[in-house]
């Protein structure tokens, strides 16, 4: 039996990603958050426009994209309830945010250097990837009072780094998604995937590199995928 309910929001579950971006001084700032998705060489982050971090990217265009582990939860954690804005957004203020100016001193992650953008990436974070705002859409503007508070982020993925012990042996450019650890964060709470893979997918049939040409890939230096 069904009946219907209005959750007050709809937290159905999405990986945590930790963004890292400049501040106007400078500064690195990291963001926990968890409206992402992915298609092709493309995410779609759904922020707060009074978040350091919206402010940051709309300024800058740059970010990098962090994924957590399902162990890196102390970390998510401590930025949780923090914010680089001041003064601290009302809304946020009223739910008990503070201001954290230096957001890798307070998680104890190590900033990393990226490559092809200004905002460092983060070490203890298995996968990183560097990208540029393409395009900001102000999500809810048909509701006079929600008009620049939520936005949607089209990225471009720019270069992607994973840990060695993530690539599926004997290729190139391919990812064991067996190995894959992420944390995802369903009506705020954490959840893992240890429970590894449950079926054979049919969809996995399909070789991974018939999807390059369709998927918007941006890096010029990928070697093509034979089997070694
Ligand atoms: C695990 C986690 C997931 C979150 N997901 C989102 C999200 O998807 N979108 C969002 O606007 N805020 C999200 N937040 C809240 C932001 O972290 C919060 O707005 C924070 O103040 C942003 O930091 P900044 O103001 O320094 O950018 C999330 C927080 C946590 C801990």
């Amino acid at each position: 039996m069904h009946h219907p309910i209005s959750p007050a929001i709809l937290y159905w579950g999405t990986p945590v990603v930790l963004i890292s971006t400049l501040n106007p001084d400078g500064t690195p700032n990291i963001a926990p958050m968890s409206s992402a998705w992915w298609l092709g060489h493309r995410c779609m982050i759904g922020l707060a426009g009074s978040s350091q971090t919206t402010q940051n990217l709309l300024r800058t265009k740059t970010c990098v994209l962090n994924l957590p582990t399902e162990d890196m939860t102390t970390a998510v954690n401590a930025l949780a309830l923090t914010t680089g804005a001041s003064p601290v957004p009302e809304w946020k203020h009223g739910v008990g945010y503070i201001h954290v100016k230096d957001k890798f001193a307070r998680s104890g992650l190590t900033p990393q250097a990226s490559e092809v953008v200004p905002p460092p990436r983060i070490k203890e974070c298995p996968v990183q990837m560097e990208a540029e705002l393409v395009e900001a859409h102000d999500m809810m503007k048909d509701m006079e009072e929600l008009k620049r508070a939520p936005f949607a982020l089209e990225l471009k993925i720019l270069r992607i780094h994973v840990e060695d012990q993530l690539r599926l042996e004997g290729f190139e450019n391919r990812v064991d998604a067996g190995k894959l650890r992420p944390l995802f964060m369903a009506f705020q709470e954490f959840f893992g995937m240890r429970r590894g893979k449950v079926d054979e997918s049919r969809l996995a049939g399909i070789e991974e590199e018939n999807y390059r040409g369709i998927t918007g890939t941006v890096a010029s230096d990928w070697k093509t995928n034979e089997k070694q």
